[in-house]
C-alpha cells in the first residue's frame, strides 16, 4: 500500500468558482431570511466567500444584492459547496435529503432538535459530512471543555445547575447551548444526560435528586445568549459562564465550521475539530 492508498478519500470536489483567478467557496444558507441567516450572509461576504443563495419558508426577498431567497433546497444544494442550516427542526429532513442528493456537506446550527432529528443526522452522516452543534462560538465550546473537566473532578455531591437567558423571540427551551453544556457535564461525570436532567421545576417538586443536572430558562428583551453553569456543594459554589454580546460570534463560528467541513470525509462532527479543542 502506498501513501495515496492510505489517504482518506475526499468525498466531494468543491465547485471551485473562480473570481479573478482565485478559488472561491460558495455557501448556501437554509433559513436565509432569519436573524442568524442574515448575520451569516454578512459574515461570509465580509470574509470574501461566495454566497450561492438561500432558502426560507416563503422564499421572498434577497440574501445579498442580486441573490434571491428561494424555497428549493435541492437546487440551492446543487449550486453550493457547503450548506449552513439555521432554520427550524421541522425543515431538517428536507434539508438533509437535498444535501444527500447533491452530495454536499452541511453544518446544522438549528436548535430544538429531538431524538428523531438526531437519528436522521446519524443516518445521513453515513453519506455526507455533517457538523451539528447547539453553539458555534469559540467561547462556549471552550466553556463546555471546562465544564466537562470540572464535572469529572467534582463528585456528585456537587449539584450542577445550568441557567440560560435569551431574547423574547426564542421558541425552544432549554437552549441548544444549555443542552450542549449539560452533555459536557454528563460526559465528565460518566452519566447520560437524558437519565439525569431535571427541567421546568414548578410547585411541590420534592427535594433535588442527587446527581441531577438542572436547567432553568429565562426569556426577555434582546439578549443574544447568556449561560451560567453552577456547581453547588455544602458551603461553596463554583460558577462559570459565557455571555454572547451579539449574533456575529455564532455567525463567524458557523462560517469557519462550514469552511472546515468542506475538507472532511463522510461522518458526524461537532465544533471541537474546527476549534482544535
Ligand atoms: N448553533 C448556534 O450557535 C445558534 C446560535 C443562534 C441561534 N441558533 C438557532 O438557529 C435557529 C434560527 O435562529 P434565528 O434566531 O435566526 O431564528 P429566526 O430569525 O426565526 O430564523 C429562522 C428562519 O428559518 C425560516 N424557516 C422556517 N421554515 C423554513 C423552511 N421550511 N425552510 C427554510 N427556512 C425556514 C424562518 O422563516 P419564517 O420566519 O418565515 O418562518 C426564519 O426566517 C434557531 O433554532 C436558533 O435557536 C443556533
Amino acid at each position: 500500500m502506498n501513501d495515496n492508498d492510505k489517504a482518506p478519500l475526499l468525498w466531494h470536489r468543491p465547485q471551485q468558482l473562480s473570481v479573478n483567478g482565485a478559488i472561491m467557496t460558495t455557501i448556501g444558507i437554509f433559513g436565509a431570511a432569519g436573524r442568524m441567516g442574515r448575520a451569516i450572509a454578512q459574515v461570509a461576504a465580509d470574509a470574501g466567500l461566495g454566497i450561492a443563495g438561500g432558502t426560507d419558508r416563503d422564499g421572498s426577498g434577497e440574501i445579498a444584492p442580486g441573490i434571491a431567497i428561494t424555497t428549493d433546497p435541492l437546487e440551492l444544494a446543487q449550486r453550493s459547496d457547503v450548506l449552513i442550516d439555521f432554520s427550524v427542526p421541522g425543515a431538517l429532513s428536507v434539508h438533509l435529503d437535498a444535501c444527500i442528493a447533491a452530495n454536499k456537506p452541511i453544518l446544522i446550527g438549528t436548535t430544538g432538535l429531538e431524538a428523531v432529528h438526531h437519528a436522521l443526522i446519524d443516518e445521513a452522516s453515513a453519506m455526507i459530512p455533517i457538523l451539528q452543534t447547539g453553539n458555534t462560538s469559540l467561547g462556549v465550546n471552550l466553556l463546555a471543555a471546562l465544564v466537562e473537566q470540572a464535572a469529572a473532578g467534582l463528585g456528585d455531591d456537587w449539584d450542577i445547575e445550568i441557567v440560560e437567558m435569551h431574547h423574547r423571540h426564542k421558541v425552544d427551551a432549554p437552549s441548544g447551548t444549555a443542552l450542549l453544556l449539560g452533555e459536557a457535564a454528563a460526559r465528565g461525570r460518566g452519566i447520560t444526560l437524558a437519565d439525569h436532567s431535571e427541567r421546568g421545576r414548578d410547585g411541590i417538586t420534592g427535594a433535588r435528586a442527587q446527581g441531577a443536572i438542572g436547567f432553568a430558562a429565562l426569556r426577555g428583551g434582546s439578549v443574544a445568549g447568556d449561560h451560567q453553569v453552577i456547581f453547588a456543594a455544602e458551603g461553596e459554589r463554583i460558577e462559570i459562564g459565557h455571555r454572547a454580546e451579539n449574533r456575529n460570534i455564532f455567525a463567524r463560528g458557523a462560517v469557519k465550521g462550514a469552511q472546515w467541513l468542506i475538507g472532511q470525509s463522510v461522518g458526524r462532527y461537532d465544533m471541537k475539530g474546527v476549534l482544535g479543542l
